[in-house]
C-alpha cells in the first residue's frame, strides 16, 4: 500500500514561527526534532507522516496520531519510519519504505508499507 502527501513549506514555516517549539512538539518526536533542522526537512517530515497515514488508510486522527509515527534515518541517509510500540501490533507492518523530496517551496513524501496479514489491521 502506498501514500503520498504534498505540503507548502511556507505553511509549516508560518506555523513554527507562530507557535515555536510547541508547534514542532505537536507533530514531531524528540528524536525527529533533533534530526530535522532545516524548515524544508521539517515540512518533509510533516508530508511523510501524512503520506504514511494514507498508506495505512487511517489518515491522521485518533487511530494514528502524528507522534505515533517515528521517522528515522538509515545509515545511508535514507529516511524510514517505525510506529510507536503501542501501535505496532495494530498495524503489523512487515516492511516499509519512505521517500521525501523538497524543491520550489514544496515538500513531498511517498510511503509504502507491506502489512503482515489483512486481519492484523482490525485490532
Ligand atoms: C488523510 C489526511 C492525511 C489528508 O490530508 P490533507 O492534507 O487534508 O489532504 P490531501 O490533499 O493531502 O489528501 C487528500 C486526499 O487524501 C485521500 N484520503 C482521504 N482519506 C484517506 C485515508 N483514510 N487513507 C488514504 N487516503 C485518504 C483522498 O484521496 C483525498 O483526496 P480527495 O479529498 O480528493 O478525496 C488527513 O488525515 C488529514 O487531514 N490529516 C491532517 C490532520 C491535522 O491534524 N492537520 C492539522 C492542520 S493544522
Amino acid at each position: 500500500m502506498i501514500g503520498v502527501d504534498l505540503v507548502k513549506i511556507s505553511r509549516i514555516e508560518k506555523m513554527v514561527e507562530r507557535f515555536g517549539d510547541k508547534a514542532l512538539k505537536r507533530f514531531l518526536n524528540e528524536s525527529e526534532i533533533k534530526e530535522a533542522k532545516k524548515i524544508e526537512s521539517i515540512a518533509g517530515y510533516w508530508a511523510a507522516k501524512e503520506a504514511i497515514s494514507k498508506a495505512l488508510k487511517t489518515g491522521i486522527g485518533k487511530e494514528l496520531g502524528f507522534k505515533d509515527i517515528i521517522i528515522y534515518k538509515e545509515s545511508s541517509g535514507a529516511p524510514n519510519f517505525r510506529l510507536h510500540p503501542d501501535k505496532e501490533k495494530k498495524f503489523n507492518i512487515r516492511s516499509s519504505s519512505l521517500s521525501i523530496s523538497h524543491d520550489g517551496g514544496f515538500a513531498i513524501a511517498v510511503a509504502a508499507v507491506e502489512l503482515g496479514s489483512p486481519a492484523s489491521h482490525e485490532g
